[in-house]
């Protein structure tokens, strides 16, 4: 298991978990609906998959390329 997750919306320097906050707060379901209020994903989009993955599973960290991986196993 490597030990750098991914936790964060980089260029928004914002974390998975404040996006999980804000997404129940405001009752977002999608990346979208975070990207029309800025909150993330806004820019390079790398994490877009990773908080695609929050918003289903509820988790807030990732191993790089997860989302690569779900359905494969
Ligand atoms: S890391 Fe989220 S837009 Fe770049």
């Amino acid at each position: 298991m490597s030990k750098l997750l991914v936790t964060h919306c980089i260029c928004h320097a914002v974390s998975f978990e404040e996006i999980q906050s804000i997404s129940e707060s405001a009752g977002f379901k999608s990346v979208e609906e975070l990207q029309a209020e800025d909150v993330c994903s806004t820019n390079c989009k790398m994490c877009k998959p990773y908080i695609e993955m929050m918003l289903e599973t509820g988790r807030t960290a990732f191993e790089p390329g997860e989302y690569l991986k779900v359905g494969s196993e």
